[in-house]
């Protein structure tokens, strides 16, 4: 593939320093951001870095100064709201400059798990039943049994998400409904509390959708709950004291590649393009489930993405070059 110019777009506020001659950001949470560099930097490609933080005028003027191929887009946030990521995506494409991973429609919908379940029981895509209990409004139970796992519905990273979360009777259920309406001030989401299996896949493609092998999550039998809570996705030591760890999934070809197709049929009915992830849950018979879709996952190159290219042969390197080219 030929060398192209890439701006590395992400947000802000971005330290670096200068490390064995080349620079690397400052912060265990940016290594997304180092790992992409790296790759970027050993395909040869000419590199731009820009965080942003409040205002889109330093992407206006670094445009014009030197138009990107393309822009890689690892933009989260921006003035601090995560609500405002597909805004970011919508200025690019108002820019007309081609850039990696879904399109603001896509990041819109799929940020939204109320609407994006809508979407996906109209297509007849399995999701969990659930009920929205809009900020602010009282609970009144659901019509599915206990327990039931209460999160937030516009939140990622299993924010909100804590062992309290899984809710075995009506107090309970109205008492997290309510601490999460005033402490995270959102619309929350109750469903079913999944007893099965939780596994990830990853989904790349724009027209032509592909999954890649199938990643399971796997919770010890002595954890102190056997779902992603908020601590258990980033404190990797707690992880570690719950036996919490990802692998390639052990499944039947055939039920492999039904969760495959699950995951490319939920892509596909939420116009997601470029790469996602679909995170998936059994029931207690085996019957699996759309969690929510993960539009441009991360990509630190120790999450499951990757892991699922390296699966496939793929190393970390031919993934993000794969992410560029999908973007041209
Ligand atoms: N209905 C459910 N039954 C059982 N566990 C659930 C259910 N919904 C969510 N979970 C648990 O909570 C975790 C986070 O849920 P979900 O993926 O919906 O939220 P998120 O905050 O967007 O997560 P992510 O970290 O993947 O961005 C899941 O990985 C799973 O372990
Ligand atoms: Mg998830």
């Amino acid at each position: 593939m030929k060398k192209l110019r890439v701006l590395l777009l992400t947000h802000g506020p971005l330290r670096s320093k200068e490390q064995d001659g080349r620079k690397v950001f400052v912060g265990k949470e940016r290594k997304t951001e180092n790992d992409v560099l790296g790759a970027l930097e050993r395909l040869g490609h000419v590199i731009d870095v820009l965080a942003l933080e409040d205002s889109l005028d330093p992407l206006a003027e670094q445009v014009a100064a030197s138009p990107p191929d393309v822009v890689f887009n690892l933009l989260m946030k921006f003035k601090d709201d995560p609500a405002h990521e597909p805004n970011v995506a919508s200025y690019l494409e108002l820019c007309g400059v081609p850039y990696t991973g879904c399109s603001a429609t896509g990041i819109t919908l799929a940020r939204d798990k109320a609407l994006s379940k809508q979407v996906l029981d109209w297509h007849g895509i399995p999701t969990p039943p659930w009920r929205l209990f809009r900020r602010g409004a009282k609970s009144i139970g659901a019509d599915f049994a206990f327990p039931m796992l209460v999160k937030p519905s516009d939140a990622s990273g299993s924010v909100g998400i804590v062992k309290d979360s899984r809710v075995y009777d009506e107090p309970e259920l109205a008492a997290r409904v309510a601490f999460l309406h005033e402490t995270h001030g959102c619309d929350v989401i109750v469903e079913p509390f999944l007893t099965g299996r939780e596994f990830t896949v990853a989904v790349l493609g724009n027209k032509r959708l592909v999954a890649w092998p199938v990643r399971e999550r796997v919770f010890g039998a002595d954890a102190v709950v056997p779902f992603m809570t908020e601590k258990m996705k980033w404190d990797e030591d707690y992880q570690a004291r719950n036996s919490v760890r990802s692998r390639d999934a052990d499944l039947e070809p055939v039920r492999a590649s039904r969760l495959q197709k699950l995951a490319r049929d939920a892509c596909r009915a939420l116009g997601l393009r470029g790469f996602a992830r679909v995170d998936i849950r059994m029931d207690g018979d085996g019957h699996p489930f759309v969690l929510e879709v993960n539009p441009n996952p991360e990509l630190d190159f120790d999450e499951d993405f990757v892991h699922a290219g390296l699966a496939l042969g793929l190393q970390p390197d031919d993934t993000i070059q794969k992410i560029v080219q999908l973007a041209l």
